[in-house]
């Protein structure tokens, strides 16, 4: 059986006061739902601090950050690399995330490098992928999903997906408040777990895909219930702990 997932992405958002209260109330509720894999990914300049809260309060949450650089260290400034993560406590981050993409202007080719960068520093990948709205409209869905996964099949080979896990996230549903309905995401979580099978059955079976976008309080059972979809991705609603805890309430009933 799969270990369900719920992992908050707090991108851009909050102050050590708030990321104080929200880590202690998520803390606190997550102590009710042992079992579910539960990680917040705070801002760089917030993860030495939320990983104090986390000590204090519990263990039950695991921390990840939203970028790594793919270089190991040197002169490359403003970047953080994967050593300085896993030193402070880092056990995931987030790789290719559609806004890193699509703003920030990441190519597949620099996802896979920043995959390998995270795990040749101990890290676990959650490698984000998803197509946006033009790209579903004609048709192009899963050929787009295709090439951001074999980019880092490819670079890194199928064994390092022992070792990581995948986020399904549309583009046109991130932070929109449309979620994709629970049967569109499982089309696209069986279409993307035959895919790993391809490569390696015994891989497939075990990989963890989590859904993302405008995945919330009311909608995550249904999603949840879904047989490919192992957990969720969650940005706007991991920011209010009783609506994250909610959504990791949900997990918990696929054990
Ligand atoms: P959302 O974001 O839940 O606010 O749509 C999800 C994400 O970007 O990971």
């Amino acid at each position: 059986m799969r270990t369900p997932m719920v992992a908050g992405n707090w991108k851009m958002n909050g102050t050590l006061e708030s990321v104080n209260s929200l880590m202690r109330d998520i803390s606190l509720g997550a102590k009710n739902y042992p079992g579910v894999d539960i990680l917040v990914f705070p801002a760089f300049v917030h993860l030495s601090y939320v990983k104090s809260v986390i000590s204090k309060k519990s263990d039950e949450v695991g921390l990840g950050a939203q970028n790594i650089s793919s270089e190991p260290g040197g002169a490359f400034t403003g970047e953080v690399s994967g050593l300085m993560l896993s030193d402070l406590g880092c056990k995931y981050v987030l790789i290719g995330h559609s806004e890193r993409r699509l703003i920030m202007g990441e190519s597949d080719l620099d996802v896979a490098g920043k995959f390998a960068a995270a795990q040749h520093s101990g890290l676990t990948p959650i490698l984000c992928v998803g197509e946006t709205l033009e790209q579903r409209q004609s048709g192009e869905a899963l050929d787009v999903i295709e090439a951001q996964l074999f980019t880092v099949i490819k670079a890194v080979g199928i064994e390092s997906f022992n070792n990581a896990v995948v986020a399904y996230e549309p583009v046109w549903a991130i932070g929109t408040g449309e979620t994709a309905q629970p049967d569109q995401a499982q089309e696209i979580h069986a279409a993307l777990r035959n895919m790993v099978a391809s490569q390696s059955a015994k891989i497939a079976e075990q990989l963890r895909l989590l859904y993302g976008g405008s995945c919330n309080a009311s909608n995550a059972d249904d999603l949840f219930k879904m047989s490919d979809i192992d957990g969720g991705l969650i940005g706007g609603a991991s920011l209010k702990a009783s609506d994250f805890i909610s959504i990791v309430k949900a997990a918990k009933k696929l054990i």
